[in-house]
């Protein structure tokens, strides 16, 4: 055992998503795509601008999306109530900034559901006198759902953990730690509090092409947390399985289907094909806002499909020759026969069926 038991239930030391002030406040993200050269948090001042960081990546991660966006409709709300607009405007204004924001990415439902959670607020309120009014609720909802994802980040970090043994070589893939959340994450938040409780656990983190998310940031968060940790290329998990040296693969989902489909990170069905040959457990880990009950089939979710140049100019240096055609989704769905458990801030779904998904996830 390590002695490392005091740390977490604490606060994670650096956050993706802040907002900064009251509703003429600033909403301020860690850019992710210079991680892990540099640990900038960049301001956020017009709604093109939060469209924009979602578009690149530079806050990403299925919940700190719908956070970031959550608290872009204040952002965007924020010219109508300097102007001191009336109610009728600010309403229609609102509304549209929610469809805007709803075109930045397709995968993560997170994103749907946090921007149907401020219509709501917007529907509701129609009574309100000014932008203001209607703009302190919609911050207030915003809060809301970035202090829920804390609790149920905490939540999943204690249910993961128990699946661990003491001993264990756990392989995760892509980034789904305090960068991909409020704090403390998903997946990564099994892997660190079990870490924090004591447990003696190697990670090995797929570098997860093409955007390197297990590489920049995965890794970054492992250091930042003193979790001993391997990076490995995405091509070298099938020998590392073999050399034994892996009892887990846990990742996280961008949506899951009512009877249990995970999308997430392109290479994750690979893995549990993989895993599934080697007899190794394959759990996935996420909140109820990852969840879409309007989905059965896994071939339903829409899969984001993203630009050439992040394979073909990977980061700036020609990776392939110019004119050549590249193919390049940016999730995949791992069928729920190959996951063995799916963890939530409300239990562990276990088997992975239309049943045990919808006795858990009830909304
Ligand atoms: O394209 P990204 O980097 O946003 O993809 C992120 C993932 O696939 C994560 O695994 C998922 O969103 C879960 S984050 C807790």
């Amino acid at each position: 055992m390590n002695d490392q038991t005091q740390a977490p239930q604490g606060l994670s030391p650096y956050v993706s998503v802040r907002w900064q002030g009251d509703t003429l406040g600033q909403l301020e993200l860690l850019d992710q795509t210079i991680l892990p050269d540099r640990v900038e948090m960049v301001p956020i001042r017009s709604v093109q601008e939060a469209h924009e960081a979602i578009v690149a990546l530079r806050v990403r991660g299925a919940p700190a999306i719908g956070i970031a966006a959550a608290y872009a409709v204040v952002t965007g709300m924020q010219s109508l109530v300097s102007r001191r607009a009336s109610i009728g405007e600010s309403l229609e204004h609102a509304k549209s900034l929610c469809d805007y924001l709803a075109t930045s990415r397709p995968t993560a439902v997170n994103l749907f559901w946090a921007l149907d959670r401020m219509r709501r607020i917007i529907d509701r309120n129609s009574n309100l006198a000014s932008a203001l009014e209607l703009s302190n609720q919609l911050l207030r909802e915003a809060r809301q759902i970035h202090d829920e994802d804390r609790r149920m980040c905490h939540a999943i970090g204690e249910y993961g953990a128990s699946l661990f043994e003491h001993g264990s070589g756990i392989l995760t893939h892509c980034n789904t730690g305090g960068l991909a959340t409020s704090e403390f994450g998903t997946a990564l938040a099994a892997i660190l509090t079990a870490h924090y409780q004591g447990k003696e656990i190697e990670v090995y983190a797929d570098e997860t092409r093409p955007l390197l998310q297990g590489a920049r940031l995965t890794m970054w968060e492992l250091q930042q947390h003193s979790v001993p940790s391997t990076l490995i290329c995405d091509s070298m998990a099938a020998q590392v399985m073999r050399e034994g040296k892996i009892q887990y693969v846990i990742v996280g989902a961008d949506r899951i289907t009512a009877r249990g489909d995970t999308a997430n990170k392109i290479g994750t069905y690979g893995l549990a094909v993989l895993a599934k040959h080697h007899g190794i457990p394959f759990f996935v880990a996420a909140p109820s806002s990852t969840f879409d009950l309007s989905i059965l089939d896994g071939a339903d979710i829409p899969i984001e499909q993203r630009k050439p140049e992040e394979i073909t100019l990977a980061f700036g240096k020609r990776t392939a020759p110019e004119n050549v055609s590249v193919y390049n989704p940016a999730f995949d769905v791992t069928p729920a026969e190959l996951i063995s458990a799916i963890v939530t801030e409300v239990g562990i779904i276990h088997p992975v069926d239309e049943q045990h998904v919808r006795g858990i996830v009830r909304r």
